[in-house]
């Protein structure tokens, strides 16, 4: 039994564990797949003209997010602990490397506050769609902006996602997050097979989709478009915020990581893909054309749902606040899991107040949403999208890599990764050398700071 391993925290606490290798590879995977997979992906695969964009992508996760998930895992189940306690344990008291785990503590708080607002809104889209989407093209389109700009609607949307996450992260990291891992991922699956198969053989843009998504043109790559793949990897695999540290501490010793972390990103990568097939294939269907940007889930897409029925529309959308709500309860997990490890709260005071917090700030972003300039005159949305994903993230990844790749002792290093040969090897190189280079890179355009980029515009 899962409890006869468990290890005990700082503050005496014995630590809860998976209760099986499935039950953590789906609420990782969970923790992977969400909006950036079933929104965000789709849209920049059509901003940044597709096919060799996603092979781009594709080399971004092998290079870039593998390694980095491996570490991650590394680091959490060597130290059994949240991020902050983990880098103090496999370096020392007091290290500065905690930092890392201190931002990742941070992001996580900062994410869900807006992440929320957006999984709200999907949960109010199933509903529009069981009501059915009527009228001209605009009128469908302006309900998007009725609702964005309605902060009751906004607000309610958003307390409803978060009382969720915070009663299933109550409910712990077996009956909690496993349990409603293990339901809400196969269902999500499903889902999301159905949508696929109709795009590709009920419509006339299935071929279409496909090409557009596996036939590169290289014409159409940008530098913007490379570091773009590049940031999404981070952020569509959970990385850079300690997020996968956390879940590999619940895990036992023993556990094969690099099999586990190689599915994860294979299956994440996979749903994305999938993601995208079915909804170009309605985009070509109407003949439209793919550069739909931000819109294309809210506006566009319901556009085209209004010919098509609620039968698409509302598993549409009940997917999408699925895959949110997973990667919802793993961000909540990484701030509850620092104050009952190092804090020595109770879990259901450590998610009640602090999911409770995060609330609080998302409402800035329910209320105030694209409307109110702040910082630059982003709004507190774009803000703290930006300075999450484009910054912390990056950091923390940064962080994390040249930790495992100079900090970590070898030893224990070893011991994690399960082997000394070829594929440990290739890793430790990663990590040291080109992991590193690659996400420096991320960080000085997002200052926009690399030399070879117009940043004129
Ligand atoms: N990976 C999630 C997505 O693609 O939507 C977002 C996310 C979840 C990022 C959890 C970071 C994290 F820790």
């Amino acid at each position: 039994m899962a409890e006869d391993n468990s290890t005990s925290s700082p503050v005496g606490k014995l630590r809860q564990h998976w209760g099986s290798r499935l039950g953590f590879i789906l609420a990782a995977t969970g923790s992977a797949i969400g909006l950036g997979n079933i929104w965000k992906f789709p849209y920049i695969t059509g901003d940044y003209g597709g096919g060799a964009f996603v092979l781009v992508y594709l080399v971004c996760v092998v290079v870039v997010g593998l390694p980095l998930m491996l570490a991650e895992f590394m680091i959490g189940r060597r130290g059994q602990e949240n991020p902050v306690g983990a880098f103090q344990k496999l370096h020392r008291k007091g290290s500065p490397w905690q930092g890392a785990g201190w931002m990742g503590v941070a992001s996580g708080f900062l994410i869900l506050s807006f992440y929320s607002v957006v999984a709200g809104w999907a949960m109010a889209y199933i509903f529009k769609a069981i009501a059915g989407f009527a009228g001209s093209p605009e009128q469908i389109q302006d309900q998007f902006t009725q609702l964005v700009l309605s902060p009751g609607d906004s607000i309610m949307w958003h307390s409803i996602f978060m009382v969720l996450c915070v009663a299933i992260v109550i409910g712990g990291i077996q009956h909690g997050i496993e349990r409603w891992s293990k339901i809400l991922m196969p269902l999500l699956f499903l889902i999301l097979l159905g949508l696929m198969f109709y795009g590709l053989f009920s419509t006339n843009g299935g071929l279409k989709a496909l090409a557009f998504l596996f036939r590169p043109d290289f014409h159409k790559l940008t530098g913007e478009g490379i570091l773009s793949a590049l940031g999404h990897a981070f952020f569509t695999l959970s990385l850079g915020m300690g997020a996968m540290i956390t879940y590999g501490s619940y895990m036992e010793r023993g556990a094969r990581l690099v099999r586990d972390a190689i599915a994860i990103s294979v299956l994440d990568t996979f749903i994305a893909l999938m993601a995208g097939v079915a909804i170009f294939s309605l985009v070509f269907h109407f003949g439209m054309e793919p550069q739909q940007s931000v819109g294309l889930i809210f506006k566009t897409l319901p556009v085209l749902f209004a010919e098509l029925g609620p039968w698409i529309s509302v598993p549409f959308f009940v997917l999408l606040t699925f895959a949110a709500l997973t990667s919802g309860i793993s961000l909540l997990e990484v701030v509850v899991s620092y104050f009952v490890d190092e804090r020595g709260w109770s879990r259901t005071a450590a998610a009640l107040v602090m999911g409770g917090l995060i609330y609080a700030v998302g409402l800035l972003c329910a209320t105030a949403s694209l409307e109110v300039p702040f910082m630059g005159g982003k709004g507190y949305f774009g803000f703290f999208d930006d300075l999450t994903t484009n910054y912390m993230l990056p950091i923390g990844g940064l962080l994390t890599c040249l930790f495992t790749a100079w900090v970590f002792r070898d030893k224990d290093r070893v011991d994690e990764f399960g082997s000394r040969g070829f594929a440990y090897r290739a890793f430790v190189f990663l990590v040291k050398y080109i992991t590193p280079v690659a996400v420096v890179i991320v960080i000085l355009h997002g200052l926009k700071l690399l030399p070879f980029m117009d940043y004129s515009h």
